[in-house]
């Protein structure tokens, strides 16, 4: 057993009064189906949580090989040429549902790509049953259009086996009042669909996108569908133009410099590690009593370890610095370094509010306003900033971690359009309550009932969120500028 410093709270959970080092942390309640997690599960007769399949190898050619998707659509179904051949092109077996309304648009799309549809197997065929469907809302301009959506899932989603996937695209902009009500809708149709594919290990997440942007959909389809993001699910991702440079598929990293700071444990690593698989040179920048673990968190992909505070007055100039000399600049900055010091507002000292203040957020911005002014950061580079669930639900006890994360959204939000003209984009993830150091801290019945708040009764691991962040930084995401996606199980708790 051994004291911890960190986080303590979950959301609506009122931090213990003691001070920050009155928890301790037990290594055996550590993971997600802990001892005390397992007794409370008996004791309240709830559910096991479902296995998460996560991939964990490269990006491949065709990720979907071997699989079927079911794809239909409703309205004046407007992507379908844009989504047969994304679809085709990872591997998937496309298939139809007969006398559904869009499939003579599928049809005519997938002629024209060449791409060959098989029809929807009965419901007796398991064998050959999509592990996903693909729904085409784009031209939904009236609520009475729901019901398309509705004739095409309900019959289906009891056929969707575990660890499935629905994805569901709508228009980002709407021309009437009408339209803007059933765009608004799939949000909340996805936002319960979630709910209820949870406890099978599935996902529903919806992709709004934009004139101009349909154009990139075929790397956000790639990833929703995928392993690679198992712990995303009830989500919006809207896609907007300009997309940027398109990339490979396999190795979408390669030759790229990435910073990632926080890199010696927790989400870090992970990320520091996913970038480095996709073909990313690593630099990774930890605080300089981290330097032992940062060393060996780099040392399997050769990584460059950096030992500097962030918050350190020099810190801007010397990333900048090391980046441009050593580098010829960073295209991949991840912004993940950041600590929780909780107290209640009316217990909270100015040292943990301005240090909290400073390391989540002041760096953030000082290390960005250097790079862009240097040569320390390629024109089309990709930033990714983690953010936090506590920064868009709030957790008491939490007023200067949330600020800060609630801060992060805010920033990505209002420099996207300054990255956009360099050709490049700033996006964040919100993870929710994910097993590290961090949430290993806090006390464990907030934490046990932090992690059966997810959908999927669980948390998430560093991977997931180094998955998408991942996906954020790489030309699969070359429409997504200036969002924060979630990475949560649709959690409302994290650290
Ligand atoms: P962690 O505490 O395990 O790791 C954070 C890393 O950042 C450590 O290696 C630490 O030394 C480094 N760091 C802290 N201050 C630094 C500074 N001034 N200069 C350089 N490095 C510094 O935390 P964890 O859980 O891996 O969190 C990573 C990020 O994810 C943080 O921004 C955190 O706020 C965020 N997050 C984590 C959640 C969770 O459930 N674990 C939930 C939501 C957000």
């Amino acid at each position: 057993m051994r004291r911890c410093d960190n986080a303590r709270l979950g959301a609506g959970f009122p931090p213990h009064e003691g001070g920050d080092e009155s928890f301790v942390f037990d290594g055996a309640l550590a993971m997600s189906s802990g001892r005390f997690g397992r007794v409370l599960t008996g004791l309240l007769g709830l559910p096991a949580p479902p296995r998460l399949v996560r991939a964990e190898t490269p990006y491949a050619a065709q990720p979907l090989l071997g699989r079927a998707v079911l794809v239909g659509g409703g309205g004046d179904l407007r992507w379908a040429a844009e989504i047969v051949p994304a679809l085709a092109g990872a591997g998937a077996q496309i298939q139809v549902a007969a006398g559904q309304p869009g499939v003579s648009a599928i049809k005519r799309a997938a002629a024209a790509a060449g791409v060959a549809l098989k029809t929807e197997p009965n419901e007796e065929d398991r064998a050959n049953a999509a592990y996903a469907y693909v729904f085409d809302a784009s031209g939904f301009a009236t609520p009475d259009d729901l019901r398309a959506l509705f004739d095409f899932l309900q019959p289906r989603i009891r056929r969707l086996p575990k660890n499935g996937r629905v994805v569901l695209l709508a228009a980002a902009e709407t021309a009437t009042p009408a339209a803007a009500a059933a765009a608004q809708a799939l949000r909340g149709f996805t936002r319960a669909l979630a709910k209820e594919l949870g406890r099978k290990g599935s996902s529903a997440n919806l992709l709004a996108v934009a004139a101009g942007a349909a154009a990139a959909l075929a790397g956000p389809l790639r990833f929703l569908l995928s392993d690679y993001s198992a712990f995303i699910t009830g989500q919006t991702l809207t896609l907007s133009a300009p997309v940027t440079e398109p990339g490979a598929f396999v190795k979408p990293l390669a030759g790229k410099t990435a910073l990632v700071t926080g890199a010696a444990r927790g989400i870090g690593a992970a990320i520091a590690a996913a970038l480095a698989r996709e073909g990313a040179q690593v630099v990774g920048v930890d605080r300089p009593q981290e330097h032992a673990a940062l060393t060996q968190t780099l040392a399997p992909f050769a990584g460059r370890g950096v030992a500097l505070d962030i918050t350190a007055a020099d810190s801007p100039q010397r990333l900048t610095q090391l980046l441009a000399d050593e580098f010829g600049g960073a295209d991949i900055v991840v912004h993940n370094a950041g600590i929780t010091r909780d107290k209640l507002l009316r217990n909270m000292s100015v040292p943990i509010w301005d240090q909290v203040v400073d390391v989540n957020l002041g760096a953030v911005l000082r290390i960005d306003t250097a790079l862009l002014a240097s040569a320390g950061l390629k024109p089309a580079a990709r930033i990714v900033c983690v953010s936090s669930i506590g920064g868009i639900a709030g957790n008491a006890g939490q007023t200067n971690y949330s600020a800060t994360k609630a801060g992060i959204i805010g920033y990505v939000e209002a420099l996207a359009p300054a990255l956009a003209a360099r050709g490049g984009a700033i996006n964040a993830v919100a993870p929710g309550f994910i097993e590290t150091q961090m949430t290993q801290a806090m006390p464990m019945l907030p934490r046990e009932i932090g992690r059966r708040l997810s959908s999927f009764s669980q948390g998430g691991l560093p991977s997931d969120i180094a998955e998408a962040v991942t996906f954020l930084a790489s030309p699969l995401a070359a429409a997504v500028n200036g969002r924060t996606l979630r990475v949560c199980g649709q959690n409302f708790v994290g650290a």
